[in-house]
């Protein structure tokens, strides 16, 4: 184990694009890999479900970059004649008895992959803009929203609140977990020996304990003394949640297990997961205090009773290539998405009646990666292609 010490920052600058008109030697083709690919790779067009009209693609885009007018409808007629509408990423939609309403927020920084939205103790929605280093807040009654830029380097994962309002964020890229103040904007960066802090969950003792999925550490955090204490685990530690009993429980997106780890010696045991090609990215518990996880590898969805090791899975309705992510459990439904459809659907398993219903996320580009419950019983969504931040309002 071994112990690192935190550093005060400000809060700095941003970036911008530079763009270039059509003219007669304009080659849309061109224009596409060099405008789309200054964030991703031009894979991500094979990706996406296609659109069979330039007016959808360019929908699409406008989350992700703001280009003027004509090459905007150039590279939307390209896209429509080259990346058309794929109807096998269709999710299976399941109707049922639960009424819900969605509504979405579009985030101020375009292309900003936000995501992982948390409800603070003042009801403001939160979310983090990861690809542009930020993390930004959102007054669901107005809909005003505010960014914060973060160190440029830090590119945040997921972030998570503090009793006292503080936002917590996990320095996916430059090995930190910092502390935001809202009121100042100050940053406190807490170096962590793991290179990318993934997830982090605060836990009634109050600690951050915290994933880092490519470095196979474990961690905790003591806001107090800022103390981090990180242990080595095994491969890609993902979700984290705290149990009923205040173990800890780790979802494990690198090998067919789930961990439990002790708060205070940071000991873990594990939990095998049926079939070595079983991949866990997130999980939450239920009232009796047994695990909820998501077979994304498989198309599953499972319960694990931590009592007694024993695994249940149900085949989640879009079948072995839905990708499930995230999950959340409210009052003992499991709310989760199938990443792998477009759009993106979210669904609802009731496991007293073992009934799926599931719904399109209106603007499902993908890809919800973290939901989160507030204090009514509401359900944050985001989608990190089309910078929407959601609530799903669920009216059983
Ligand atoms: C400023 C950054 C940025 C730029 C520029 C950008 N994108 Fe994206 N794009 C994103 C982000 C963020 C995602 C989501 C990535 C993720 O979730 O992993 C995304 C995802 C996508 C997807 C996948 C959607 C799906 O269904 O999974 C497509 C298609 C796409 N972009 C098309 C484009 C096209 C076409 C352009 C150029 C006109 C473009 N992007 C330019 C940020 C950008």
């Amino acid at each position: 184990m071994r112990t690192l010490w935190a550093t005060v920052l400000l809060v700095s600058a941003s970036a911008h694009a530079d763009f270039v008109g059509t003219g007669p030697d304009y080659d849309a083709e061109a224009d596409v890999s060099e405008t789309c690919s200054v964030c991703h790779s031009l894979r991500y067009l094979d990706r996406a479900q296609g659109y069979d009209t330039a007016d959808e693609w360019s929908r699409v885009i406008a989350s992700m970059v703001s280009l003027p007018a004509a090459r905007d409808r150039a590279i939307s007629t390209y896209l429509a004649a080259n990346y058309r509408h794929k109807p096998s990423k269709a999710p299976t939609l399941i109707e049922g008895d639960t009424n819900i309403v969605i509504d979405e927020w579009l985030t101020p920084s375009l292309g900003q992959r936000t995501r992982d939205p948390i409800e603070a103790p003042d009801g403001d929605i939160w979310w983090t803009g990861m690809w542009a280093s930020l993390v930004g807040r959102l007054d669901p009654t107005t809909g005003a929203m505010q960014e914060f830029l973060l160190p440029s380097a830090a590119r945040p994962h997921s972030i998570v609140p503090d009793r006292d309002g503080f936002i917590w964020y996990t320095g996916n890229s430059n090995a930190t977990i910092g502390k935001l103040d809202p009121a100042t904007g100050e940053i406190i960066e807490y170096p962590t020996q793991a290179r990318d802090p993934h997830t982090a969950v605060f836990h009634p003792n109050g600690n951050l304990y915290f994933t880092s999925q490519h470095s196979n550490m474990l961690g905790r955090l003591n806001p107090t003394t800022g103390e981090v204490t990180e242990i080595d685990t095994r491969r890609k530690p993902y979700g984290i949640k705290v149990g009923q009993d205040n173990d800890l429980f780790v979802a494990f997106n690198g090998t067919n297990a789930i961990g439990r780890m002790n708060p205070e010696s940071l000991a873990v045991t594990y939990y095998e997961i049926p079939d070595e090609k079983t991949r866990i990215r997130r999980l939450d518990i239920d009232s009796d205090g047994h695990v909820w996880f998501v077979n994304s590898s498989l198309g599953k969805i499972g319960k694990l009773d931590v009592n007694t090791g024993t695994v249940e899975q149900w085949d989640s309705p879009s079948g072995p290539l839905s990708h499930p992510y995230s999950m959340t459990v409210i009052n003992d439904i499991i709310w989760y998405n199938e990443s792998g459809m477009r759009p993106d659907a979210l669904v609802r398993f009731d496991p007293a009646t073992e009934r799926f219903q599931s719904w399109a996320v209106p603007s499902g580009v993908g890809i919800i990666r973290h939901t989160w419950e507030t204090r009514e019983g509401d359900l944050l969504i985001h989608q990190s292609s089309s910078n929407r931040v959601g609530r799903v309002r669920i009216a059983d």
